[in-house]
């Protein structure tokens, strides 16, 4: 089989080198891929937003199957465009991508069917937006871009004058683009996150192991806000009974939902959670692996992931079984100094280990190769995960493997995993 897996992060390298497993699978592309991808796919020009481009490739290599992963692509339709040309696809339809492209949208589907989240306003008029916030007078407030904003369209404002000032560039400046011509205002949630990623066919829901982000740049969840500097998996916090309160009252009602509403989701839900002291609430729905937390995740599956993704296309899943390997496992992430920022690329990487070692994987984010050198090309460069009998073993094995590793200005959180592990201890 010949499979094309479009986008060029992290993630993406987790999702091929796992497909790779699979014997049946005799070639895999990625469009574009990355420097590190290269070394599994043959790597393929144009964005990954270019829906006739995917096209164009998928009847060009004759692909058997396509996997479109990113936010972008999904919300833009890239997924119907390929779907509809005959090339079976896992991936939700535009249509379903919704729930993460419109920030108003899920917390209207939330709120129609009794799905627990934050209280919110939606506004599409600045002064009125404005004009709520200083009624309310609760601090901290959450202001969200309705739209995709390259994951920053979440500003938690501490004051009045930050919240005014977000709006300001959300809706005034416009610094996300049409993203801000509508905000949602809502309630700051207090509690432990949890992200739980989920195979659905719109019929069947799966969850894969719960993880945890960390998405601070500095340790002790201090810094900037970033796309997820590490994830440890499963997530202590997230008790069995936990995840069965989360399947009655929120996993299986979205689904439930989304069929209502003519919208079937099939493709991989991310549940962005919060366990507050009134009980598990939806902070936000992705329409796909989230990332990181697909490089800590994955790892962990011992289900052929090609067989999962086909069940999902063919609505199937409930034949299916999905397994995954005990202990834990923990992915730090290895960001170019500067990140979330600006910063320097066209660094050489070097202590990258060429022999495959049990349960080490080096999953390649921000990575190009330059005259056959492996050089840093982003913000966030690589992703370490390890596996271990117990998170202890995973978090040490994934330092040990990131601390190999180097490139100028090159740095890492210190401390993924480490209010877990207190917990436990
Ligand atoms: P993003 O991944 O950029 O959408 O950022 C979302 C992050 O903002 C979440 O992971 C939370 O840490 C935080 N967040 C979003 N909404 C809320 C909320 N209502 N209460 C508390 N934290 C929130
Ligand atoms: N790690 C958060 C996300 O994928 O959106």
């Amino acid at each position: 089989m010949k499979i094309l897996v479009i986008g060029s992060g992290g993630r993406e390298h987790a999702i091929i080198k796992k497909l790779k497993e699979n014997p049946a699978v005799t070639q895999l592309y990625a469009m574009p891929g990355n420097g590190g991808i290269a070394y599994d796919a043959l790597c393929l020009g144009g964005s990954p937003t270019d829906g006739k481009a995917a096209l164009g490739h998928a009847k060009a290599y004759g692909i058997d199957f396509a996997v479109v992963s990113p936010d972008d692509p999904l919300v833009r339709g890239v997924a119907d465009t390929l779907r509809s040309a005959g090339i079976p696809t896992f991936g939700p339809s535009a249509q379903a991508a919704a729930i993460e492209g419109s920030k108003v949208f899920s917390k209207n589907l939330m709120k129609a069917y009794g799905i627990p989240t934050a209280e919110y306003d939606v506004f599409d008029n600045p002064a009125a937006a404005a004009s709520c916030i200083e009624k309310g007078n609760r601090y901290p407030v959450v202001i969200k871009a309705d739209g995709l904003a390259l994951g920053k369209g979440v500003i938690i404002a501490q004051n009045l004058s930050e919240a005014q000032d977000a709006l300001q560039h959300i809706m005034e400046d416009k610094i996300f683009g049409p993203s801000g011509n509508r905000v949602v205002v809502e309630e700051f949630l207090e509690g432990v996150e949890v992200t739980v990623l989920a195979f659905t066919d719109s019929k069947t829901i799966i969850p894969l192991v719960s993880s945890m982000d960390h998405k601070r740049a500095f340790d002790n969840d201090e810094g900037p806000n970033t796309g997820g500097m590490g994830v440890i998996a499963p997530n202590p916090w997230y008790t069995p009974e936990i995840a069965a309160e989360c399947m009655a009252r929120i996993f299986r009602p979205t689904i439930e939902a989304m069929n209502r509403e003519g919208r079937p989701f099939k493709g991989c839900l991310y549940f962005g959670l919060m366990l507050t002291g009134s009980g598990p609430k939806v902070i936000e729905y992705n329409c796909r692996f989230g990332d990181p937390e697909a490089q800590a995740v994955l790892p962990l599956l011992e289900t052929d992931l090609l067989t999962i993704l086909q069940a999902v296309e063919e609505t199937r899943l409930d034949k299916i079984t999905v397994r995954f390997r005990g202990g834990a496992s923990c992915c730090v992430i290895l960001a170019s100094g500067g990140y979330p920022g600006s910063y320097q690329t066209g660094l050489p990487i070097t202590g990258l280990s060429q022999e495959q070692q049990d349960g080490v994987y080096v999953f390649h984010a921000g990575t190009a190769l330059k005259e056959g050198v492996l050089v840093t090309a982003g913000g966030r460069v690589l992703g370490v995960t390890a596996w271990g009998d117990d998170l202890s073993q995973a978090i040490r094995r994934a330092y040990k493997e990131a601390a190999k590793i180097h490139f100028e200005d090159m740095y890492y959180r210190r401390d993924i995993g480490q209010k877990a592990g207190n917990m436990r201890s």
